[in-house]
């Protein structure tokens, strides 16, 4: 083949290669450092990790289990200090207790687990020179746990469904659990998306009455898929005793770290459903200069993509003032969802191959669910279902308005060079499968194992849209797979794209979760334009059973969460469990690294 081009300015390095390394494995010339671990100290007076010694008090002032999204926002006045909010999606309690018995935990083994869900924040200190960053204990420091007061606003806030014995006002909820990606606003506030908590809660079976049995059914509620099993000890979570304890959670959260006494928020504006996320972006021009538009998917197979338009413009800067104004924006406007339209529907045949027209493109619309006001007054655009209804009930509000049924919907982000806005499709092993729905343009392979990557060019304000499939995952040298046109002998294969993140110079980053191609997860930068689209670089590999999570690509510095590693499908004595990052026979522990040129310097140029 053809020499390929000189890549974009941030992805001139020389690409890692595929590998099953039980370690982070880095360009050559770039060097690491773990920033920090589950269970090391980050509220003033927490004691150091002790593994065989964990308490729920000791927990509850460290760093929590299974990072997923990382964000840094700037301390006011306190130059290279940030604070980094990180999530702390779930528990694997079988590597966090030795004598751990699946779904049985031990009280004091629950009360460990809530303690290390949630969101940390902690105040970080940037070398200047170099990517090395070094956590500071202070007091600006924060553990939000399963068991954190947040102040649910929007439709649902005070609602009958989510009124329960410990809250009969239906306005506090306790703690937030499965947070999985997020968003830093310009107002500089963290929101994260709550996405699998339907595994956090028993006895689904004793829920009586059609409508809450179908409500439950619509998001994923089992009695076998409480995987944590905290109802034994605390009745929010067993739904024979309190069902409309699920009904609080699924929501976008605020945090506002300028703060540490702040209330979080929980936005049911936005709606409920697995949210991957929500980013924000900001109308620069035109009459909507100021507009603020959210965009967040729900990740499960055959789930929906989302996106909030406030009517509450933006107050530019980080002043108390401005915050206070900006922390309602998300409280006020329209929650749309997608409907995708392909420009050459006859010709797609589940295989993956490429449309006669040469692409996967098509048009689409954003059909409206639900409007708040000002004044908090709320309007259905659903029939049959009240405002606090679409506001809880989301997925079913989206059923009715005929949107698209996507490939596991993850992390959406506007790209804020060009505005355009890119959503990972994890992949959908059970697409054309069993009566459930068939390929199109916008999701084209039955049992798509790979997964794909769209490009979305939204009329931010309005209803309408173009979209083109940017990548269409998995071993380039398979026929089912598409590299933006690029030469796919000169790409980093890539295979079920999860977490989506922009560098300085406008390329794309994309993490992994889930590497179907016999290597671990990664992160991926991917040209946008010119000759260089669709050409893909991997940057790093995480280790073994890790999933590559809340990618921060900086200037000098590459920022990556290390999700689970050691949860290994098919461990065995060649493909033994991971020790990272301690090594000999330490238990994993999930980290947060942070990645750079030696010696200092921008990344990729
Ligand atoms: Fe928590 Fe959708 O990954
Ligand atoms: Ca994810
Ligand atoms: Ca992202
Ligand atoms: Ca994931």
């Amino acid at each position: 083949s053809s020499a390929a081009p000189t890549p974009p300015q941030g992805m001139d390095f020389t690409p890692v290669a595929a590998n099953t390394e039980d370690a982070l494995v880095i360009p050559e010339g770039y060097t690491q450092q773990v920033v920090i671990r589950w269970g090391d100290p980050v509220i003033p007076g927490a004691p150091e990790f002790d593994f065989d010694n964990q308490t729920p008090e000791a927990q509850a002032g460290q760093f929590g289990f299974n990072n997923d999204f990382a964000g840094l926002i700037p301390i006011e006045g306190v130059s290279n200090h940030y604070y980094m909010v990180v999530n702390q999606e779930y528990t694997s309690e079988a590597f966090m207790f030795t004598d751990y018995v699946e779904k049985q935990p031990t009280e004091q083994q629950a009360l460990i687990s809530k303690a290390a869900h949630g969101i940390t924040v902690l105040e970080v200190t940037a070398t200047p020179g170099s990517g090395e960053l070094t956590a500071v204990v202070g007091p600006r420091n924060r553990r939000i746990t399963a068991d954190t007061p947040f102040r649910l606003t929007g439709p649902a806030a005070g609602s009958e469904y989510v009124r329960t014995t410990a809250d009969p006002a239906g306005m506090t909820v306790a703690g937030t659990i499965a947070n999985c990606s997020g968003g830093i606003t310009p107002w500089g506030t963290m929101l994260s998306g709550e996405e699998n908590f339907n595994g956090y809660f028993s006895n689904a079976s004793a829920v009586t009455g059609t409508a809450a049995v179908e409500h439950l059914e619509r998001y994923g509620f089992e009695d076998d898929g409480d995987y944590h099993q905290w109802g034994l000890y605390d009745p929010r979570f067993d739904l024979a005793k309190e069902p409309n304890e699920a009904n609080r959670f699924g929501y976008v959260v605020e945090v506002d770290p300028h703060d540490p006494t702040s209330t979080p928020i929980k936005h049911s504006a936005l709606g409920r459903l697995k949210h991957e996320s929500a980013t924000i972006h900001v109308v620069g021009s035109g009459p909507g200069a100021g507009t603020v538009v959210a965009y967040s998917g729900d990740d499960e197979r055959f789930e929906y993509i989302y996106k909030f338009v406030s009517s509450r413009k933006m107050k530019t800067g980080v002043s108390a003032t401005a915050r206070a104004h900006n922390t309602g924006i998300l409280d006020e406007g329209t929650l749309y969802v997608a409907t995708f339209t392909g420009n050459d529907p006859d010709a797609i045949d589940g295989s993956g191959t490429l449309p006669p027209n040469g692409s996967f493109s098509g048009t689409g619309t954003w059909t409206p669910l639900l409007t708040v006001a000002a004044d908090g007054n709320a309007t259905s655009h659903v029939g049959g279902m009240s405002p606090a209804q679409v506001a809880v009930f989301t997925r079913t509000a989206a059923d009715t308005a005929g949107a698209t049924k996507m490939d596991r919907p993850e992390d959406i982000e506007a790209n804020p060079r060009s505005g355009k806005v890119y959503c990972a499709l994890t992949n959908n092993s059970k697409r054309g499968t069993d009566g459930k729905a068939a390929a199109d343009e916008a999701n084209p392979r039955n049992e798509n194992t790979n997964g794909q990557i769209i490009e979305i060019s939204d009329n931010h304000l309005g209803t309408d849209f173009t979209w083109d499939l940017l990548l269409v995952c998995g071993d380039p040298a398979e026929a089912d797979t598409y590299y933006g046109g690029f030469d796919k002998t000169a790409v980093s294969a890539m295979s079920c794209p999860d977490n989506v993140a922009f560098d300085p110079h406008g390329n794309l980053w994309v993490s992994t979760d889930g590497n179907a191609l016999d290597s671990n997860d990664g992160l991926f930068a991917v040209a946008l334009d010119g000759a260089n689209r669709g050409q893909t670089r991997q940057f790093l590999t995480v280790p073994r059973g890790a999933e590559t999570c809340g990618p921060i690509i900086g200037t000098d510095r590459v920022i990556v969460c290390v999700q689970h590693p050691g949860e290994q499908d098919d461990h065995s004595a060649a493909n033994p469990y991971s020790h990272w990052p301690d090594g000999g026979d330490a238990q994993p522990r999930p980290s947060v690294v942070a990645v750079w040129p030696e010696g200092g310097g921008p990344i990729g140029v």
